[in-house]
């Protein structure tokens, strides 16, 4: 039946899941263990009660010698109490309360050990999530959103692995079932014949709502990534919504999705809380079934007696709860279908952009970095660079300059290794760049972005980020060369400072200058500096272009430059058009050519 493998390939997927947080399924044999002890003294206390009312009823206990297991048990007893009918009711009834109390100890223990199993998956899989997504390539997050990695990592992470949270609950109702049919079977096989097919409807009427509800969890899983991507979207980029008057708008769009939820939701809990209601219906059915079939079939006399009957039924009721429990089970994973394929969506190596180092380590550049006929595209319908040829000698400065949109920075991306490149495409000193390890290489490489990333942390951790070891005097001579010791001066708490998102905000040249003295204090050999479009004031224009000439002294250095007064002192101008490299030279070459090059130049003097 399609549907069984349905849940069957559930399973798979769960313990696929468990498999890739490298959790071994046999921990979950502790909290089954106390499971399955506790509906055993479960089914010994319900066995014990018949006698007890027995005895009760009958004002005498001497009949309980000749109970099976029990009689058995009591002949241990020293013959004083066992002669006494009083001192024999106490001690059943002490039996009675401690094997209960020893039962709700145990469920208590299946409990704590699940909830800890539970946990302990819950965080192995954020962890491990996490992991995955910093090792996935920049081109997994151009195509993919954060507010659904956001909402992934939260709220479907939990979600995927819920059913494994409620297993123990699962196991629990599965082993009470077993035992109580057992204690059924034993008070009255005949009865139990004729109460068995009912809850054969309850079972069913489960398996139709499971599959209705797989479906809705799969919509609910896209609409709370959604949510996600529209609150982190819209959150971040309050001056724009603001700037064009779109509040309203934005209110209406997540009003709208939030209602889609929102309905999704209590269509699931329709279904879900159906399930108790038609418990108690079914198990009002069978209780009467059970009661009119004992006087029809028995006779009055035949029934093994009333206290039996009491448990008998009491027995019932507590038996459709756990069948609910077992058959809702179901419910659960069809629920957590959704955000299971998300989150093994993510921990699948399929389609993702990996950049991985090979295994030659880089020890510093000796010679050059040769383009070698580079042809780069993002995605397959549009090429960015073409034929890229060109070569960088170690000491120098090479100036890459060309109109926006050129390819310039997707340049430095591969050279950053932010993005994977062609075989051959990049040689660093005649070995392919793919060939180093990432660590090994990436450690002589400093880059000055064109747009700066700051932590939500202080000035000096943002300058020092991803560095060891970094002495006070360090940082107060970058702070010095990129100039920025008369801004941190001004700032309350000088270097400690909180900065980013919720601390103080930097000004366009600020942040280049942050950038350059993180650069600085790496001391990589290779500078690569994408000076930001932003245009500065004189003062600081000047600033940069000393915190640059003082970065670039004694490196090789890439620069590009939207001020062609950067890169007057530049040792080569790579001129990039449309991806390809159409001109090369020094500044005087260059303006002698009158292409391209001589075109800026003459844009910009003006
Ligand atoms: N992550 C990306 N995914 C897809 N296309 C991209 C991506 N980054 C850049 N592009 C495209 O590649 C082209 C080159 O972009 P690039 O950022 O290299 O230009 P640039 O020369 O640095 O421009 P600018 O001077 O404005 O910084 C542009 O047309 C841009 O739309
Ligand atoms: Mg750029």
């Amino acid at each position: 039946m399609p549907r069984d493998n349905q849940s069957e390939s559930a399973i798979t997927k769960l313990l696929s899941l468990l498999r890739a947080i490298h959790i071994h399924p046999l921990y979950l044999l502790i909290p089954i263990g106390f499971s399955l002890a506790s509906a055993l003294l479960e089914g010994a206390s319900l066995g014990m009660l018949i006698p007890i009312l027995n005895g009760f009823l009958q004002k005498s206990f001497t009949f309980v010698n000749d109970i099976p297991v029990l009689g058995k048990l009591i002949s241990y007893l020293p013959e004083t109490i066992r002669e006494n009918d009083r001192l024999l009711f106490g001690a059943i009834l002490g039996g009675f309360l401690m094997i209960y109390s020893a039962k709700n100890i145990l469920r208590y223990g299946a409990v704590v050990s699940m909830a800890y199993f539970g946990e302990r998956s819950l965080h192995h899989l954020r962890k491990i999530l996490f992991s995955r997504y910093v090792s996935f390539g920049k081109l997994y997050f151009d195509t993919t959103n954060i507010g659904h990695h956001a909402t992934l990592l939260t709220e479907f992470s939990r979600q995927a692995i819920s059913p494994l949270l409620l297993i123990d609950k699962f196991i629990n109702a599965l082993f009470s079932l077993t035992v109580y049919l057992i204690v059924l079977m034993m008070i009255s096989w005949k009865l139990t014949v004729i109460a068995l097919p009912l809850f054969a409807i309850l079972h069913f009427a489960i398996k139709f709502m499971v599959v209705h509800i797989k479906g809705l969890s799969r919509q609910i899983a896209t609409r709370g990534s959604e949510l996600g991507k529209k609150s982190i979207e819209i959150l971040s980029t309050i001056p724009l919504v603001k700037a064009y008057n779109m509040e309203r708008a934005e209110q209406d769009n997540y009003a709208s999705i939030s209602n889609e939820k929102a309905k999704l939701d209590f269509r699931v809990k329709v279904l879900q809380n159906l399930i108790l209601p038609l418990q108690e219906i079914i198990t009002i059915f069978v209780a009467t079934a059970v009661f009119m079939s004992s006087l029809f079939f028995f006779g009055r006399d035949q029934i093994a007696s009333a206290p039996a009957l009491l448990v008998y039924f009491y027995i019932v009721l507590n038996a459709s709860h756990k069948f609910g429990t077992v058959s809702g089970f179901r419910g659960i994973i069809a629920n957590s279908s959704g955000p299971l394929d998300e989150v093994l969506d993510v921990l699948s190596d399929e389609e993702k952009p990996f950049v991985k180092g090979g295994s030659t380590e880089f020890s510093g550049l000796n010679d050059k970095i040769q383009f070698n006929n580079l042809n780069f595209q993002y995605s397959e319908d549009r090429k960015i660079l073409e034929g890229i040829t060109f070569a960088i000698s170690k000491g120098t400065m090479t100036a890459i300059v060309g109109p926006t949109g050129a390819g310039k920075s997707t340049l430095i991306n591969l050279l950053m290794r932010f993005y994977d490149c062609p075989a051959n495409g990049i040689l660093v000193d005649g070995t392919d760049i793919r060939d180093f390890t990432l660590g090994s290489y990436l450690k002589h490489v400093a880059l000055v972005s064109q747009d700066t990333l700051l932590l939500h942390d202080s000035l000096r951790n943002n300058i020092t980020y991803g560095l060891e070891n970094v002495s006070d005097s360090d940082v107060e001579r970058v702070v010095r060369d990129a100039r920025l010791a008369d801004f941190v001066s001004e700032l309350p708490k000088g270097l400690n400072t909180l900065i980013g998102d919720r601390g103080v905000k930097l000004s366009g040249g600020e942040k280049q200058r942050v950038s350059i003295a993180r650069a600085l204090l790496k001391g990589a050999e290779i500078l690569i500096l994408d000076e930001a479009t932003s245009s500065l004031d004189t003062q600081t224009e000047k600033l940069i272009q000393e915190a640059i000439d003082e970065a670039v002294k004694d490196r090789t250095s890439i620069v590009i430059a939207h001020r062609l007064s950067t890169i007057k002192n530049a040792d080569n101008i790579i001129v990039i058009e449309n991806g390809q490299c159409v001109e090369q030279g020094t500044v005087n070459e260059l303006q002698k050519n009158e292409g391209t090059f001589y075109k800026l130049w003459q844009e910009q003097k003006f």
